[in-house]
């Protein structure tokens, strides 16, 4: 067998995290720049299945032995593979997994990494699997850390393409005939999506009337910035980033970090900025052009951003 390759992006949320755990919509785009490749390569006969991770501290491998290990959610991926296809007997076969998306810093690693190593395994065993299959698969896997996710991330990464994503609903993607530019700012800490998702759960339980129509309003946000973004008019998306970062905060996600990165890269020229993602800690996105961009960067990084770069959107 030639060996084979599959890649799956990271993701940014443009706009509706939280509410989209509510039934509301949500933007999300793949984030290209970074990604999880596995390479899938056969070996000696009877020697197994095995995930290689070159890059972690002790070049740890992985055996998949049939069954259902949800401790560990690559060895996971590759069991619901096998089950998926009806194999029993794990073939003989290693996955070497690279990966340049940062662990557990809201850019979605996880989904990329089950993405990337289904789509390898299962190509490799001569079934790659459909887009809707492998959807499936990688929200089981999600599930293990995130509790209950809305589904977003894993399916903005394994189409692969701006999602308008209504939880239930089927997938509809979206158009960006205008590309435009965002400074991603990484505060170097995240809180689990589990834990935020939990806290405005029971913030919606508690006080219904207050944060109900707080959740609309997000809804409304997006269903907003989607026309913007496909009639070519993304310049005009700050004002609804900021009304959805005020909207989030409302909601206890954000925090003095987020709020400050945001106004500083208001300050520095960007023309509206939010928290991406889980929130209390993570990403923000500052919507900027490539005069504003460099400015918007260096005093992100100056105000403490462990990562931060510009990436295009469409
Ligand atoms: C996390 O990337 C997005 C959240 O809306 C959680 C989810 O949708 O499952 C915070």
């Amino acid at each position: 067998m030639k060996s084979i390759v599959a890649t799956a992006p990271g993701k940014l949320i443009l706009f509706g995290e939280h509410a989209v755990v509510h039934g509301q919509p949500a933007l999300a785009v793949p984030l290209t720049a970074l990604t999880a490749t596995v390479t899938a390569e056969s070996t000696l006969p009877s020697s197994g299945l095995h995930i290689l991770l070159p890059d972690s501290r002790h070049h740890h491998t992985l055996r998949v032995y049939p069954g259902s290990d949800t401790e560990n959610a690559l060895v996971y991926t590759a069991q619901l593979v096998l089950k998926t296809l009806g194999i029993t007997t794990p073939p003989d076969l290693k996955l070497i997994l690279h990966s340049t998306i940062p662990l557990a810093a809201g850019f979605g690693s996880g989904a990329a990494v089950s993405a990337a190593l289904a789509q390898a395994l299962s190509q490799a065993l001569g079934h790659p699997l459909d887009h809707e299959t492998l959807n499936g698969l990688v929200y089981e896997v999600e599930k293990i850390h995130h509790g209950t996710p809305s589904g977003i991330d894993n399916t903005v990464i394994v189409y692969q393409k701006p999602v308008y994503f209504v939880r239930g609903k089927p997938l509809e993607t979206f158009t960006i005939p205008r590309p435009f530019l965002l400074v991603v700012g990484n505060l170097g800490h995240a809180t689990p999506t589990h834990i935020t998702v939990g806290a405005v759960r029971e913030l919606a339980e508690r006080e219904p009337e207050r944060i109900q129509p707080i959740l609309g309003r997000i809804g409304e946000i997006a269903n907003q910035a989607r026309t913007l973004i496909e009639t070519g008019q993304p310049d005009l998306l700050g004002p609804l980033m900021d009304e959805n970062h005020a909207l989030l905060h409302e909601l206890t996600v954000s925090d003095d970090e987020l709020d400050q990165f945001c106004a500083m890269a208001k300050q520095a020229g960007a023309m509206g900025a939010k928290l991406s993602g889980g929130g209390r800690g993570g990403n923000m996105i500052a919507l900027v052009n490539e005069k504003t961009a460099p400015a918007v960067q260096e005093i992100l990084k100056q105000a403490g951003a462990a990562k931060v770069f510009t990436t295009q959107v469409g």
